[in-house]
């Protein structure tokens, strides 16, 4: 169902006298923090890996707009109601700006959102796990838009142009996230019911683990971070991005008073960072084969609505067409 690992044609990092002048002078951009723009020369590798990346992220914006579009219509006030609505609608805007910058690769948004429905494209793990209560779309907008804030924050310095900036639209977007979800649980925490407080606790131990893997496996098994970081499309290798996670939530954590899922999740006075216990990786990889709790449900949820919203993109094709015709009869009479 889910494919392997996308092959961008990268076997091995280039050493720079193995490089083609092209590929020195693109180089020496990367090196001096110019940004790569859509007419510039790049290696073809370096196209494919961030098509990869970008599309994958457009993917994941997408989709998840459905665990917390299940709570829309359950939510406890109009206030949280509101909230939500603009969230979701935010995350409908991040998948078309990722969208448009991945098309200024020269590849098709038909093209990306076939291969995203026939399970050939991969969108981020964490959509694959259920929102079973409204405690979990707190843990939702505090832990996974938390970590994708880590993320994309860092991504606004990513070497190809229109992918960093982008980011920077999203970012501006990304911690009215966070904070709804954080404001959600400590409401709960302070004014809850006991029954409430046991929902947080709960949400939290089933979204901890996930959200600490949607950083991407341990960098000795990140088959694509040492081109990507080289290339500068990341800036930090995901366990860096991991940790700088933590070591800002496990705070936010105890404000909560709550706890992680991990007796071994301690302050580490030497290093200045949180140690923090093993990740069942089998699971990660289990979950982007295909095998998660919601993958099927998701993505056949994907498809038909975008079987439903062939008329409406069939009118606006229709109405683009007539519109072009009468520019162009005007043209004429002129
Ligand atoms: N879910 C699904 N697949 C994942 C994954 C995850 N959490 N983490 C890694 N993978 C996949 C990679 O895609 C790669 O497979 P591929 O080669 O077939 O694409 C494989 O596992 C090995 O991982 P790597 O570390 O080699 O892959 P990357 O170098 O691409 O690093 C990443 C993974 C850190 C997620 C990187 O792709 C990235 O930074 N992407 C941009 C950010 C992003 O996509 N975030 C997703 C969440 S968006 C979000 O949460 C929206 C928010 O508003 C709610």
């Amino acid at each position: 169902m889910y494919a392997q690992m996308v092959d961008t044609g990268v076997k091995s990092l280039k050493h720079r006298s193995e490089m083609s002048a092209d590929e020195q002078a693109f180089m020496a951009r990367i090196d001096n923090e110019s940004k790569i723009e859509p007419q510039d020369w790049m290696p073809d590798a370096y196209r494919k890996t961030l098509v990869r990346q970008i599309s994958q992220h457009a993917h994941s914006e997408i989709i998840g707009m459905q665990p917390e579009g299940n709570w829309l219509t359950r939510a406890p006030t109009i206030k949280r109601k509101l909230q939500l609505a603009a969230k979701i609608q935010d995350e409908c805007g991040h998948g078309q700006y990722l969208y448009s910058a991945a098309e200024t690769l020269g590849v098709g948004r038909d093209q990306l959102l076939d291969q995203l429905h026939t399970g050939k494209a991969k969108y981020s793990s964490i959509f694959n796990y259920p929102t079973l209560n409204w405690a979990d779309m707190g843990a939702v907008g505090w832990l996974v838009d938390g970590a994708a804030i880590v993320n994309q924050v860092v991504l606004q310095r990513t070497s190809y142009g229109p992918y960093s900036r982008a980011m920077i639209r999203i970012c501006k977007e990304e911690s009215f996230h966070q904070r709804q979800g954080y404001e959600i649980l400590l409401t709960m925490m302070q004014k809850g019911t006991l029954a409430q407080k046991d929902m947080v606790q709960d949400a939290i131990n089933r979204f901890w683990w996930p959200s600490l893997m949607m950083f991407g496996p341990n960098d000795d098994a990140s088959t694509n971070s040492a081109q990507s970081l080289a290339w500068k499309i990341k800036r930090k290798s995901n366990d860096e991005l991991r940790q700088m996670f933590i070591d800002q939530t496990v705070p936010q954590l105890e404000v909560l008073g709550c706890t992680a899922p991990d007796p071994d999740l301690q302050w580490n006075p030497e290093t200045g960072h949180y140690d923090f216990g093993e990740i069942d990786w089998s699971e990660f990889f289990n979950v982007i084969k295909g095998n998660g709790p919601c993958n099927k449900q998701r993505l056949e949820k994907k498809v038909k609505a975008h079987e439903n919203g062939t008329w409406v993109r069939d009118a606006a094709q229709a109405y683009a067409t007539k519109q072009q015709a009468g520019a162009a009869t005007k043209k004429e009479a002129s």
